[in-house]
C-alpha cells in the first residue's frame, strides 16, 4: 500500500504553484522575442485568442484528470482508462517529456543563475555594446566548467525543494518566490516605461499591425500558448492530483491562466519600452536576454542594480518551473515503484543532470555534434516542445472528450463549485471535443512537415 498522498495546504497554494510552473523562461524570454519578431500587438492578439480557445480548456482538462485520479500521469491514465495499455503509455509519454524538458531547461535556468553571480561580480560593468555582451555570453556558455557548474547548482536547488514534498517544499517555495517575482517585475516595468523615449515601445505593444500576421504567426502563437502554460506533459495533471475536491477547479484554472498571461504581457512591457528608448530594434530574437540585455542595463540609471534584479527574477521564474518538471518524474517513481521521495529525488537529480550534460556542452565542446542537423540541445528542445507537448495535449483532450468521456468528466469538474453556468460548460465541452484538438493537430502537422 502507498503512504497517504500529500496535498496542497490551501487553494492559493495550488494556484501559485501551478502558476509558478506555467510562468517561466517561456514567458520572460520566449514570449517577448516572439512578439518582437512577429509584429508586436498583432501577435499578442493571436496569442490571447489561442489561450482562450485552446489553452484554458486544456488546462481545465489536464487538472481535472489529475484531481479525479489523484495520481501521477501514468497512474492517472491507467486508473481512468481501466488499465488500458495504450492510455497508460500516454501517461508515460508525459513523464518521458518531463525528463527531456528538464534536462535542457535546467541548463538555461543555470545560465540565469550564473548571470546573477556574474552581475554581482561586476563582470558586465565594462560591457557597453551588444557585440561585447555577445562575446562574453559565447565565452561563458561554451566554457564547460561554467555551464556545467551552474547546471549542477540549479539541479541541486530543484532537488532541494522537491525533497521536502508538495506542501512542505513546492508550496512554500511558490508562496515565497511568486510574490517576489511579481514585485521585481513591476519594478523593472516601471524602470522601462519611465525611460526617455519609451513611448514608442508602448505603442508597439498596443497598436496592432495585422499585415504582420500569417499562418506561421498563428502556429507560433498556439505552440507558445502550450509551452507557456506547461501543457501536454502532465505537470498540471500532477499538481492537480494534490488538489482538494472541495476547491473550485474551473476558478483555479482560470486564475492560473490569467497569471501566466499577465506575466507574459508584463514581460513585453518590461523589454520593449526600454529597447525603443535605447534605439534598438524590437526583433532581437532569442539572444535578447543574454546577448543584448546585459549591455543595455549599462545605459540606464541604476542599471547595475536592475540587472541583478532581472536575472534573479529569471532564475526564480525558472526554478518554479523546474520543480514542476521534477515533481512529475518524482511522483511517477515514488508512486509506481514505491521508492521513498527522498531517495527518488536524489537519484533522479543525478540522472537528469547527466542527461543534460550533452545539452550543456552543445554550446561549447559539442557544438559540432549534430543529430538531424541540430545540436543536442536543439534536438531536445524541438522534440519536446514541438512534438511531445502538442501530441500529449491532443491525447489529453481526446481522452477527456471521448475516451473517459464527458459523462464522467462533467460531474467531477463541477465538484467543489457552488455555481456553474450550463452555457460555459457546453462551450468547454465543444472546445475540448472538437475545436481544440483539431487546432492542435493542425499545428503539430505544420511543425513536423514545415
Ligand atoms: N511553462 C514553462 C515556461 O513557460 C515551461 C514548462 C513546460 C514547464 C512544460 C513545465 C512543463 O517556461
Amino acid at each position: 500500500m502507498q503512504a497517504e498522498r500529500d496535498q496542497w495546504g490551501s487553494k492559493i497554494g495550488f494556484i501559485l504553484a501551478a502558476a509558478g510552473s506555467a510562468i517561466g523562461l517561456g514567458n520572460i524570454w520566449k514570449f517577448p522575442y516572439l512578439v518582437g519578431e512577429n509584429g508586436g500587438a498583432a501577435f499578442i492578439i493571436i496569442y490571447l485568442i489561442s489561450i482562450l480557445i485552446v489553452g484554458l480548456p486544456t488546462v481545465i482538462a489536464e487538472v481535472l484528470i489529475g484531481r479525479t485520479a489523484q495520481s501521477n500521469p501514468v497512474g492517472s491514465f491507467k486508473k481512468l482508462s481501466n488499465n488500458s495499455i495504450f492510455w497508460t503509455a500516454i501517461g508515460g509519454m508525459g513523464v518521458f517529456a518531463g525528463f527531456v524538458i528538464l534536462s535542457y531547461y535546467n541548463v538555461i535556468a543555470g545560465w540565469c543563475a550564473g548571470y546573477v553571480v556574474e552581475s554581482l561580480k561586476g563582470t558586465f560593468s565594462t560591457i557597453n555594446n551588444p557585440a561585447m555582451a555577445g562575446e562574453l555570453f559565447a565565452g561563458l556558455s561554451s566554457n564547460p566548467a561554467w555551464t556545467l557548474g551552474f547546471h549542477a547548482l540549479f539541479m541541486i536547488m530543484t532537488v532541494g525543494i522537491i525533497y521536502f514534498g508538495v506542501s512542505g517544499g513546492i508550496e512554500k517555495a511558490a508562496k515565497t518566490l511568486m510574490p517576489l517575482l511579481l514585485l521585481f517585475m513591476l519594478a523593472l516595468v516601471v524602470r522601462g516605461i519611465t525611460l526617455e523615449g519609451a513611448k514608442e515601445g508602448i505603442i508597439y505593444l498596443i497598436k496592432p499591425d495585422f499585415s504582420a500576421i500569417n499562418e506561421r504567426t498563428v502556429l507560433l502563437a498556439l505552440g507558445q500558448a502550450f509551452f507557456s502554460l506547461s501543457l501536454g506533459m502532465g505537470a498540471l495533471l500532477t499538481y492537480g492530483s494534490y488538489m482538494s475536491k472541495d476547491d473550485n477547479l474551473v476558478n483555479c484554472s482560470l486564475n492560473i491562466v490569467i497569471l501566466d498571461t499577465a506575466i507574459a504581457l508584463l514581460a513585453g512591457f518590461m523589454f520593449f519600452p526600454a529597447l525603443f528608448a535605447l534605439g534598438l530594434q524590437p526583433d532581437q530574437g532569442p539572444s535578447l536576454i543574454f546577448n543584448i540585455l546585459p549591455a543595455m542595463f549599462n545605459s540606464i540609471p541604476a542599471g547595475g542594480f536592475f540587472r541583478v534584479i532581472f536575472f534573479l527574477l529569471l532564475s526564480m521564474a525558472a526554478l518554479t518551473s523546474t520543480i514542476s518538471l521534477m515533481e512529475v518524474i518524482t511522483a511517477f517513481f515514488t508512486e509506481e515503484f514505491n521508492l521513498s521521495r527522498k531517495k527518488a529525488t536524489i537519484i533522479l537529480g543525478v540522472f537528469v543532470f547527466l542527461l543534460g550534460v550533452p545539452s550543456a556542452l552543445a554550446f561549447g565542446p559539442m557544438q559540432n555534434v549534430h543529430i538531424f542537423g541540430k545540436t543536442f540541445f536543439g534536438v531536445a528542445d524541438f522534440f519536446a516542445s514541438n512534438i511531445l507537448l502538442p501530441l500529449g495535449g491532443i491525447f489529453i483532450l481526446i481522452f477527456v472528450g471521448w475516451r473517459w468521456g464527458m459523462k464522467e468528466a462533467i460531474p467531477n469538474l463541477i465538484q467543489g463549485s457552488r455555481k456553474h453556468s450550463a452555457i460555459l460548460l457546453n462551450i468547454w465541452k465543444i472546445l475540448v471535443k472538437f475545436i481544440a484538438p483539431v487546432l492542435v493537430l493542425i499545428v503539430l502537422l505544420f511543425k513536423i512537415l514545415g
